[in-house]
């Protein structure tokens, strides 16, 4: 059989964080590496979002160009994917050329088709920037739910998407003004044609989970109108029609199709490039992993189009996730709140991330990922449970020269345990097949369990002596149920299941022959001594980086009225604005100042400097002669954390400019160059944003302090 897989493309506007691997990827791979398992032909598709509002408005925030946000965090996006073993046969970028082109020719196909349709609209105008806002850029009160702060696409709390004229009370998030709406032309995507087809197809997948139904049931009854689908903005995939030059295709219409480019460019890229319709225009079974906020364009606006376009296959199955919270908190970049994909492997190996997050997926409702559950968790199950009894078996078997065959005379408990291996492995392919992949777990654990319980029974060590054939029999059952357990895993832990599996000398990896080597007889098995499987996992709970140190960007400069020494700088700290008193007036000009990038203290407790609020300290070198402020390459947001060596800020507390001197802040020179450092429970650190090191601004005498 063939399956698609798609997931959702994450926007590339910012680091992914646990929630948006819990919500969709961790679960597309899984359900990946299933099926290749079990013999179908799978196309595993994702890809980085990278046009429209959620880009631009980071953009316009930073005063950089899009394109230099979307190419660092497509790559960031890559490596971090790539780091936790979920591996797509490709991910793609809507930046591609490959896909404007497409694009175009499916969104031309539809006007000839007669399913979009030019409309005068009245769009949001905004007076002061002079200029029409697109979606994001207004917000307001939902007319559905009553949510306040609802975009002018979608409303995150229901889930509805909107156009920005149903929002009430609309401001621009430019100027924070209420825009006006003037007439303009846009061209819509005559969804109220559907209704009736739509609503049939989403009445015969009864088998869609709950909260899948209920959206597009909710979203069908409310009646279905045509949608706008061009937008005026610049940053996107150029409008394939006379007159829409100012404007793009609207992004969520164009990123739906970068599933099939994507399958199109990998085609390409393995020499068939016919290859994507077998998954698109042939028999195949089609799957799309996602977060519940991206429901109604797959189960309604995506039909709407292929069933517009004919051809195509249709979606099978939506697989949309509830939310995974972080401490009962709900993940928030702009609130600081939970981890993201590159903090988390600072501290725990992928296999232990996949597995902890596999066993708190928010498959039907939302769950929680807690610091303390995710040790107890992976040291408890896998490491005490799975890894202890394959050591336990290498161990014994090597220790006494047993070598292992397929049970000669396997006594009643063997056969329960033989047979019980074969049903729980049926069960848990039962469990994947359906996504549900927590159960699939807990099938796993249980028949872990199972095999440590018939390990204690059968009490090898005591038949050694006695009846070395019947020992060996023992042990090969247990051999038996390890290879089990292994294959059973590979979804899960990847890397952790091929190497055990090599332990075990299975040959070649599970991915192409695991399943079928299980219903091999075996013989001549010898295994040798080997490591404990898994180490011991333990967080460091004692991060001693109390200092939130955050790299802002200076917006603006003004002299203190009568302190000849200090200027006034507002600074841009990514999600909010503060204002600091910096004694820097004798040693730069404000226009040497203004919008460039510097490094903050942003735990201060807030101080009275001459008459005015510091909400934090700026960092600067001094080495008796000259002071340069730190700073970082131009290409690093305001708001990027800094480091200091591998301690994130520890999210603790408030410091007194008293507390700073324990840091021992100062410059070094590291051999490339020269280096901020601070000094942390007795070593030497680099002050560092993901790796990017901290220096002066310009050079500064080594030993230079840092105040
Ligand atoms: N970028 C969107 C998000 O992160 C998801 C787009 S899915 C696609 O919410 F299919 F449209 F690409
Ligand atoms: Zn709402």
């Amino acid at each position: 059989m063939r399956v698609l897989i798609n997931c959702a493309l994450p926007y590339a506007n910012s680091s992914l964080h646990l929630g948006h691997i819990a919500g969709a990827y961790l679960g597309g791979d899984i359900f990946a590496r299933y099926n290749r398992m079990v013999g179908n032909q799978v196309l595993f598709v994702c890809g980085s979002d990278e046009y429209g509002t959620p880009i631009t408005i980071r953009a316009d925030r930073e005063k950089v160009p899009p394109k230099q946000i979307v190419d660092l965090y497509h790559e960031e996006q890559d490596r971090n994917f790539k780091d936790l073993d979920i591996d797509f046969d490709i991910f793609s970028r809507t930046t591609y050329k490959e896909h404007a082109d497409l694009v175009q020719s499916i969104f031309l196909e539809l006007m000839k088709k007669g399913y979009i349709e030019e409309k005068t609209t009245l769009a949001p105008y905004c007076e002061e920037d002079r200029r029409f806002l697109p979606d994001r850029y207004v917000t307001g009160t939902c007319p559905y739910c009553g949510n306040p702060s609802a975009r002018g696409d979608q409303c995150d709390e229901c889930g509805r998407t909107l156009d920005a004229q149903e929002l009430k009370d609309p401001l621009c998030i430019l100027s924070n003004t209420t825009p006006v709406f003037k007439e303009t032309k846009h061209l819509f995507f005559r969804l109220s044609l559907f209704q009736e087809k739509l609503s049939q197809w989403v009445e015969s997948h009864r088998e869609w989970r709950n909260s899948v139904l209920q959206f597009s049931m909710g979203f069908l009854s409310s009646g279905l109108k045509d949608r706008p689908i061009t937008r005026d903005i610049q940053w996107g995939v150029p409008v394939p029609v006379e007159g829409y030059g100012d404007k793009r295709i609207y992004v969520w219409i164009e990123a739906l199709m970068g599933y099939i480019s994507a399958a199109m460019i990998y085609s390409k890229k393995v020499g068939a490039p016919d290859y994507w319709q077998k998954f698109w225009r042939e028999e195949a079974r089609t799957y799309y992993f996602m977060g519940k906020d991206n429901i109604t364009f797959h189960s309604i606006i995506l039909p709407a189009i292929l069933m517009a376009l004919g051809e195509y296959n249709l979606p099978d199955y939506i697989a949309a996730n509830e939310n995974m919270n972080m401490e009962g908190k709900k993940f928030s970049k702009s609130r600081q709140i939970g981890l993201t994909v590159n903090e988390v492997l600072r501290v725990a190996s992928k296999d232990y991330i996949r597995y902890y997050i596999a066993s708190v997926l928010p498959e039907t409702g939302d769950t929680d990922f807690s610091m303390e559950d995710f040790q107890e968790k992976v040291n408890s199950e896998l490491i005490a449970k799975y890894g202890n009894l394959v050591h336990r078996l290498t161990s014994f078997a090597s220790a006494n020269a047993l070598v292992l065959r397929t049970p000669l005379q396997p006594d009643q408990s063997d056969s329960a345990l033989l047979s019980r291996c074969e049903e729980s492995l049926n069960t848990y392919l039962g469990h994947l097949e359906k996504i549900e992949i927590k159960k699939g777990l807990r099938v796993w654990i249980d028949l872990v369990q199972t095999t440590n319980a018939y390990f204690n029974e059968a009490a090898p060590w005591r038949l050694l002596k006695v009846d070395r054939e019947k020992c060996i029999d023992k042990l090969s059952c247990i051999y038996r149920a390890c290879q089990y357990l292994t294959v059973m895993a590979y979804p899960l832990i990847p890397s952790a299941s091929n190497r055990i599996w090599k332990d075990l000398q299975g040959e070649g990896s599970i991915e192409s022959s695991g399943l079928s080597k299980l219903k091999a007889s075996f013989t001549g098995v010898i295994l040798k001594r080997s490591e404990p499987p898994f180490e011991k996992f333990a967080i460091e709970s004692t991060n001693p980086n109390t200092l939130d140190l955050r790299v802002g960007k200076i917006l603006s400069v003004a002299e203190h009225e009568n302190a000849s020494k200090l200027y006034l700088l507002t600074v841009d700290l990514g999600e909010r604005k503060i204002n600091l008193v910096a004694g820097l007036r004798e040693k730069y000009r404000p226009e040497d100042l203004t919008g460039r990038k510097i490094v903050v203290v942003a735990n201060l407790k807030k101080a009275k400097i001459r008459g005015h609020e510091s909400q934090g300290m700026l960092l600067a070198a001094d080495d008796g002669q000259n002071t340069r402020f730190l700073t970082v390459p131009d290409d690093v947001p305001a708001g990027s954390p800094v480091d200091i060596g591998e301690f994130r800020f520890n999210g603790k507390e408030m410091v007194e400019i008293d507390d700073l001197a324990a840091f021992k802040l100062g410059i070094r020179n590291s051999g490339e160059g020269l280096a901020a450092t601070a000094e942390l429970e007795g070593s030497m650190l680099t002050l560092n944003v993901r790796g990017r090191t901290v220096y002066p601004e310009r050079d500064v005498a080594e030993g230079a302090r840092i105040r």
